[in-house]
């Protein structure tokens, strides 16, 4: 048996028993080629079309701060970087986007921000509790960073549905390198099994191509990805912002990005997956290639047009256009393309 005989074997077996040891993970990330990613992804699409057909699912997102507590060495919205032009949304405004979104059809909401007590235990739960009494047909998904378990469970409480906490690494000498002190892999793991114990649907996952990642960190983010069995992953390249410390830093590929969407979906056969604004971002129809390589889910921005340009995670965030809540129109036809079609439901994860 060749080299590539071996390694569509490895693809077979992560989807046939979903699951590999570390050295197979790292043989398997190593050896990614043009053939290999084309294997891997047709596998990833007949996993897809298994247990969600062709349907994509839509999520309009709500960038409600800037704000961030937190000083993580890759983002752009780190506490340190004083050139950041900084917002919140009220309460009222974060409605209205709701509203708005509710009218074009959306029914799922991502409230994501910085790090921002500004918005207190009582104040998110005031503001889940009112979109879900106005749209009780909608899910509502938060993803406002670490809190306590109690904050967690206050959230659920007050009606939140879904999470989205991405672990980043789940190397502790690559976390280090990527975050400052006060920081730790052991509290996001931690917020992370809190979240499911209490009943949301859970979202990880990772950057590819992050400073200082090895293949080593790769393997050990697909192990601790398949042990925590995430309902969703989101995964894009890493793309540098000038104003942090990793302005120099290299971004992550397209190709790697679109073969880890298709490891995750064969390894989680029925994860929520998103082709993220980042790969849209390095890659022209990175929304389509994301979809052809296993990929289900699209979350279109429904921030306030005055504040888009201001929630900038990375250099060239994609944030008119396209990638507007408001041009679905756009995104029909491009999800179409490639063989997809646009699903208006809540699209909660299937057994
Ligand atoms: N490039 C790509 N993704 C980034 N994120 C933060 N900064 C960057 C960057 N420079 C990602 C992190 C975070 C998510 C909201 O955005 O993984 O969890």
């Amino acid at each position: 048996m060749n080299n590539l005989e071996k390694l569509k074997e490895l693809v077979l077996k992560l989807k046939d028993e979903k699951r590999l040891d570390k050295d197979e993970w790292i043989l398997l990330i190593e050896s990614q080629s043009p053939e290999l990613m084309e294997f891997a992804s047709e596998h990833a699409r007949d996993v897809r079309e298994a247990h969600y057909g062709k349907d994509v699912y839509v999520r309009g997102l709500i960038e409600i701060s800037n704000y961030c507590k937190n000083d993580c060495y890759y983002c752009g919205i780190r506490k340190s970087n004083l050139n950041a032009h900084r917002y919140r949304l009220s309460k009222e405004t974060i409605l209205d986007c709701c509203r708005e979104g509710h009218e074009l059809g959306y029914r799922t909401f991502v409230m994501q921000g910085g790090e921002d007590m500004h918005y207190s235990d009582d104040l998110v739960c005031d503001i889940v509790s009112s979109i879900k009494a106005e749209f009780p047909d909608s899910a509502v998904t938060l993803s406002i960073g670490e809190r306590s378990r109690e904050s967690y469970a206050k959230f659920k409480e007050a009606g939140a549905d879904r999470y989205l906490l991405r672990h980043e690494t789940a190397c502790e000498a690559h976390y280090r390198r990527l975050h400052p002190d006060e920081l730790t892999l052991a509290n996001r793991k931690r917020c992370l099994y809190d979240l499911k114990e209490l009943g949301f649907q859970v979202g990880a996952g990772f950057m590819v191509g992050a400073p200082y990642q090895t293949v080593d960190n790769l393997a050990e983010d697909m192990i601790f990805l398949k042990e925590l069995s995430p309902h969703m992953v989101g995964i894009g390249p890493f793309i540098p912002h000038h104003d942090t410390p990793f302005k120099d830093m290299p971004a992550g590929r397209a190709e790697q990005t679109l073969y880890f969407l298709s490891l995750t979906r064969l390894m989680l056969p029925s994860v929520l997956l998103p082709a993220t604004t980042a790969l849209g971002t390095i890659s022209d129809n990175g929304r389509e290639l994301g979809m052809l390589a296993g990929a289900n889910v699209v979350m279109p921005n429904l921030s306030p047009a005055e504040v888009r340009g201001d929630y900038l995670l990375y250099d060239n965030k994609l944030c008119t256009g396209d990638e507007t809540a408001q041009n679905l129109a756009n995104l029909k036809k491009r999800m179409e393309s490639v063989g997809f079609n646009l699903s208006m439901t809540r699209g909660d994860w299937k057994e």
